[in-house]
């Protein structure tokens, strides 16, 4: 079951401030999410816990653009954080799960599907009808917590910004993605999605600024026959970007209380939805031709070009040409030239509130 976000959720910590021209000013990152950023980890907990599970990116074209093979990435190259490393000259963060020894310079915990509640809530309330890979937020930060003694010697004072964090960059990534994602596609009305919206909130420890893409080729093929009405003046789905909207509001209140809990700490929150809207709203300025802007660039057919008998990695499903004149790679996740574009926009401005570079000085 290939999972399909349409909202994101992007937050950075760090505990550095202060005037810095020194590129090199963080000397780890450490990020947590789901297929957005997953470096690796999804595939190798499926091969684990689900090994008749069929997964479609470790197989070309995934990597065409970057790596030249599939890494585990959901792109056809890098992913945002991975220019965010490059940007400190941080080596290219791995997977967790490869139990690499040296995650000294930092690792990548994100899982494809992760979500903000635990995975049990969803099963026990039967909002799924398939087995979920155990690896929501709580799961990812317990990883950390078992990791951290092979980072930092636990016996020196490490807390608030004291320690070997100190120089960290921590990425907290598109939680509530999934959660809202599985609440949907039960058929829940938009009025029940936005029940959840509190616990979802509640769940994302940290807060989270928001963003939504009810502009997915994915979501809007499942909901093809949506009458005129239900779409806006770009061709995205409403009531998605409603309810997103209203968990922006309330995530909004959630970074004014954790800016007062961790006045030492600069919690940075990065904007997803407003780089897709700009992009959408003049394709033309970004490379992109308009009648492309919701079409993947890997996929199977139909007017979005994604199919789910024809899904990107299948045998035989082409990639166009370009994939810098795509939006969407495979109908969930963004081409290696919009993840550059997206981690930009985080790091000089204006997608992040401060920008990270404005936190370094
Ligand atoms: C990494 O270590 C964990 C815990 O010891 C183990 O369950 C897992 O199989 C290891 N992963 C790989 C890829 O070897
Ligand atoms: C998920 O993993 C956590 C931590 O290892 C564990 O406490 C929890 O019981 C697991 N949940 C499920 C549904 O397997
Ligand atoms: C860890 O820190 C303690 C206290 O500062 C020190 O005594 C000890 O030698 C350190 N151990 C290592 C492995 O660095
Ligand atoms: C299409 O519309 C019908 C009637 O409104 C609805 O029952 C059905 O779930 C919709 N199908 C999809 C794929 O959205
Ligand atoms: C979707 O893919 C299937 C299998 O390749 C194909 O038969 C079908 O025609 C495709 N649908 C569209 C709309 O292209």
């Amino acid at each position: 079951m290939e999972l399909m976000p349409f909202v994101l959720s992007v937050l950075f910590l760090s505990c550095v401030h202060g005037a810095s021209s020194d590129s090199r000013y963080f000397t780890s990152m450490f990020t947590l999410g789901d297929s957005h950023i997953d470096v690796g980890n999804f595939l190798i907990m499926a091969a684990q816990v689900m090994p008749a599970l069929t997964v479609w990116h470790d197989k070309p074209p995934y990597g065409m653009t970057f790596f030249g093979h599939p890494t585990g990435r959901v792109s056809d190259g890098r992913v945002t954080i991975d220019f965010i490393a490059e940007e400190f000259g941080l080596p290219l963060l791995r997977a967790s799960l490869l139990n690499n020894s040296d995650v000294s310079r930092g690792v990548d915990f994100a899982v494809g599907g992760a979500t903000a509640i635990d995975v049990d809530f969803y099963e026990r309330n039967n909002l799924v009808q398939f087995k979920l890979l155990n690896n929501s937020l709580n799961v990812q930060l317990g990883w950390f917590e078992e990791l951290k003694p092979s980072i930092c010697n636990t016996t020196q004072v490490n807390t608030g910004c004291r320690g070997c964090f100190s120089k960290s960059l921590f990425f907290v990534g598109e939680f509530g993605v999934n959660d809202y994602n599985f609440i949907w596609m039960a058929g829940k009305s938009e009025d029940e999605v936005r029940s959840y919206v509190p616990r979802v909130v509640k769940n994302i420890a940290m807060g989270v600024e928001q963003y939504t893409n009810g502009c997915s080729p994915t979501m809007l093929t499942l909901r093809s026959n949506s009458s005129k009405t239900d779409y806006d003046h770009t061709g995205c789905l409403l009531d998605i970007n409603r309810v997103a909207r209203y968990h922006n509001s309330v995530l909004r209140v959630a970074l004014g209380v954790l800016r007062r809990k961790y006045a030492h700490a600069r919690i940075i929150f990065a904007d997803f939805y407003n780089p897709i809207v700009t992009i959408l709203e003049n394709p033309g300025r970004f490379g992109v031709v308009g009648a492309d802007a919701l079409r993947t660039c890997c996929g199977g057919g139909g007017v979005y070009n994604w199919n789910i008998s024809a899904l990107c990695g299948m045998p035989g499903v082409p990639a166009c040409k370009d994939p810098s004149a795509f939006v969407s790679w495979d109908g969930v996740h963004y081409t290696e030239a919009i993840n550059r574009y997206i981690a930009q926009g985080w790091l000089h401005g204006p997608f992040a509130d401060p920008p990270i570079h404005n936190v370094i000085g």
